[in-house]
């Protein structure tokens, strides 16, 4: 372990980095300079896709399969994006899903998956991630402004999972401050990207913006969450919503 400081030439994982918002922090992390090595469950074209964009505009990326739900996977993936890119300076635990319904019918399969992406994969991301990161880096984590304030009949667990990622956030923030890593939490608001298409309009509705934020939007937050200029930033919990959940 070094006692450096992230660098640009120290490696970004981007956890969940194929699609939506992650694939945006991704390409904003290599356009700041870092080498990114991103994981996807399924889309391995649109792993693909988000490789090939960043090595048109000149960087360097790699596309790992890891289903978070996976201990092993992510192991293996941060075991091989360290041996080809050097250890992490940066990691964003971003793969989430989204699924809901109202109580009297929830699945208990949908409850186990939800848990087992949205909390029990990001505690194992952000362990595997930190066994390997240099001392000084950034850890951060997608969660969601369901945190704070929701109303939307069905949401229930899923909201659960990002209270439970922003107090993880909270309390992980004290392991980690001896090697000074740090690790904040943005909790978007809506954003267009495949979990919000289809019901867009309602969304923007009911915004104070009148609008839906962009992946990019999100990146921008992370990027300087990731710099060196945020250094004395940690255990924090971000939203980012137009105002939605004022
Ligand atoms: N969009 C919003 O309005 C919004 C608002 C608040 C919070 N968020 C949070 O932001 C994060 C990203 O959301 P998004 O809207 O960008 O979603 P998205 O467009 O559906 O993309 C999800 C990304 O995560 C990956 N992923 C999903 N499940 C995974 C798993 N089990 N293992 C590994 N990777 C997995 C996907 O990989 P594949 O391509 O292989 O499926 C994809 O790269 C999530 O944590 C979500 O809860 C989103």
């Amino acid at each position: 372990m070094t006692n450096e400081s992230p660098s640009h030439a120290n490696a970004a994982l981007v956890f969940g980095g194929s699609r939506g918002i992650g694939a945006a922090i991704a390409r904003r992390l290599a356009r700041d300079g870092h080498p990114v090595a991103l994981t996807y469950a399924s889309r391995a074209d649109k792993a693909a896709e988000v490789v090939a964009a960043i090595e048109a505009e000149g960087g360097t990326a790699l596309a790992l399969q890891a289903d978070s739900a996976d201990a092993g996977a992510l192991a293996s993936a941060v075991a091989s994006a360290t041996a080809r890119l050097g250890p992490p300076g940066i990691a964003v635990v971003n793969a989430g899903l989204y699924q809901g319904s109202p109580l009297d019918a929830f699945p208990l399969d949908m409850l186990d998956r939800l848990l087992a992406v949205n909390v029990r994969g990001v505690f194992l991301s952000i362990q595997a991630a930190a066994a390997r990161m240099v001392d000084g880096g950034r850890i951060i984590t997608i969660g969601s402004n369901t945190a704070v304030r929701s109303g939307v009949v069905g949401s229930s667990v899923y909201a659960m999972t990002k209270a439970a990622v922003a107090t993880l956030v909270r309390e992980l923030a004290l392991d980690l401050a001896p090697r000074r890593i740090t690790i904040n939490n943005i909790q978007p608001g809506p954003i267009e990207t495949d979990i919000t298409a289809g019901f867009l309009e309602q969304l923007v509705e009911r915004n104070p913006l009148r609008r839906v934020g962009t992946p990019g939007e999100v990146a921008a937050l992370a990027a300087h969450l990731a710099s060196a200029e945020a250094g004395y930033m940690t255990g924090a919990s971000l939203t980012m919503d137009g105002g939605f959940s004022i």
